[in-house]
């Protein structure tokens, strides 16, 4: 009897999961049947909460407040793996043979200098600046000789950063790190001045907005207090217009309903979720939160000196997470890991090495003594000293051109801190 009893129950399940598929296949026939534009923007939510059959269509660019949670709580667990996830997605966007952009930046002959006041004159007493300002307006009218002195930063550097690789950018303090980075990102200041020049896949930085596409990590923590993370975040992507591009998702869903392929039912729904509607730049914050392992304080506030708040590794990660949010594809990164352990650094270099490998974009990202293990974890090496480009080039290279010249790495000492050790003593 009890066997009997459980094989009824069995099939009863089982029945019910019958239901549930046929009732999911009938709504992603008539999600067929849809225009692109529409189907575009029409995700299925199975387990919906009030529903029998527990499967509804909804349109993303429209939600009701019920319908926007559950949304959210459906596209929580997909990102969970980020690996797998984008492996999921590249999977998604070759089947239908859609190349994802890539970003190739070259510089060439950059020399980048600054004008400063030396000596006591460099020191801001009130009287000084009044002198500055009076002197600044003498010289623009060629009245008194510029006593300004310029400092050069970086000499007539030049190189190429690729795509689908990773790069680590190595130098003492003083270098030029920041300034390379800014000069590669377009957001040097207006006080340096630079000639030389920089393109991305060719075209300088005139003919396109290059804050579109490149995305400055500051290796400052500058933020606003009384937000809490998740502000913080969710304020940076809808100010710089996060979210995956409407555009490619209705390229991939013509071209599937052409070749007659149902994507991966999650994949979608995420994909959806981010490219439209009001919740995108949620689900896109709640991403990073989660990759950058910032979702336990995601409502505490972000503090300052006079009020207590997240720590500084923690900081550290937020201000990184606030630039991961945009659309930018090419990647500076300015000492990401100071403050942070080597693990969790080890982590997120790993993170963003799996998005750049999987997805082709572009990264530069300075540390400071990194360990071994995330040493390894980078393609290519921009060495620098004193302004000066020593080395860049593959990783696996370095070691042979350093001994090729006369310096040799002693045994037992980690690679990254030889060529920090070295760059110092080069030039
Ligand atoms: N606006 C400026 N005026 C005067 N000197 C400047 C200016 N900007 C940069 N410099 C000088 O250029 C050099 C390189 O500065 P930069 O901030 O790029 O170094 P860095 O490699 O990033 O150092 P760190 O590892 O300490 O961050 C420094 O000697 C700095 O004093
Ligand atoms: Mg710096």
């Amino acid at each position: 009897m009890r066997r009997g009893g459980s094989s009824n129950a069995f099939s009863r399940s089982s029945h019910r999961a019958d239901e549930h598929d046929d009732e999911e296949a009938l709504r992603w026939a008539a999600l067929e049947r849809l225009p692109t534009r529409d189907r575009a923007r029409t995700a299925v939510l199975d387990h919906f909460p009030g529903r029998d059959d527990g499967v509804r269509a909804v349109d993303v660019g429209r939600l009701a407040p019920g319908e926007r949670a559950a949304l959210l709580r459906r596209v929580a667990s997909v990102a969970d793996d980020h690996g797998r996830f984008l492996a999921r997605f590249k999977e998604r966007v070759d089947r239908v043979g859609i190349e994802l952009p890539t970003i190739e930046v070259r510089y060439e002959n950059l020399c980048v200098e600054a004008e400063a006041y030396v000596g006591s004159r460099g020191l801001p007493t009130i009287l000084h600046t009044y002198a500055n300002v009076l002197e600044g307006m003498a010289n623009s009218l060629h009245i008194t000789p510029n006593r300004k002195q310029k400092i050069s930063v970086l000499h007539n550097v030049s190189g190429t950063i690729k795509p689908h690789r990773m790069t680590l950018l190595l130098g003492p303090p003083g270098a030029g790190k920041t300034t390379l980075l800014l000069a590669l990102a377009g957001t040097l200041p207006s006080s340096l001045e630079m000639s030389g020049k920089i393109t991305y896949n060719g075209h300088t930085m005139d003919e396109f907005v290059p804050r579109r596409s490149a995305a400055y990590v500051s290796q400052n923590d500058l933020h606003i207090g009384e937000l809490t993370v998740r502000e913080t975040v969710n304020f940076s992507a809808k100010c710089q217009g996060s979210g995956h591009r409407f555009d490619l998702l209705m390229e991939l869903s013509r071209r599937e309903k052409e070749a007659n392929i149902k994507p991966d039912p999650e994949i979608d729904v995420y994909l959806k979720a981010a490219a439209t509607g009001e919740q995108k730049a949620e689900v896109v914050t709640n991403h990073i939160l989660k990759i950058l392992g910032l979702d336990m304080c995601a409502d505490t506030i972000v503090g300052n000196n006079m009020l207590r708040g997240i720590s500084g590794g923690q900081k550290k990660r937020v201000t990184t997470a606030e630039m991961l949010v945009t659309p930018g594809r090419a990647l500076f990164m300015d000492e990401i890991s100071t403050g942070l352990d080597s693990s969790t650094t080890f982590q997120i270099v790993n993170s963003i090495r799996q998005t750049i490998h999987i997805l082709g974009g572009t990264a530069v990202i300075s540390l400071l003594q990194p360990a071994p293990e995330t040493y390894e974890l980078f393609d290519d090496i921009i060495l620098l000293s004193d302004g000066q480009v020593v080395y860049n080039g593959p990783r696996e290279h370095v070691l042979g051109f350093f001994e090729s010249v006369g310096f040799k790495c002693p045994e037992r000492k980690g690679v990254a801190d030889f060529l920090q050790e070295i760059s110092g003593n080069v030039l």
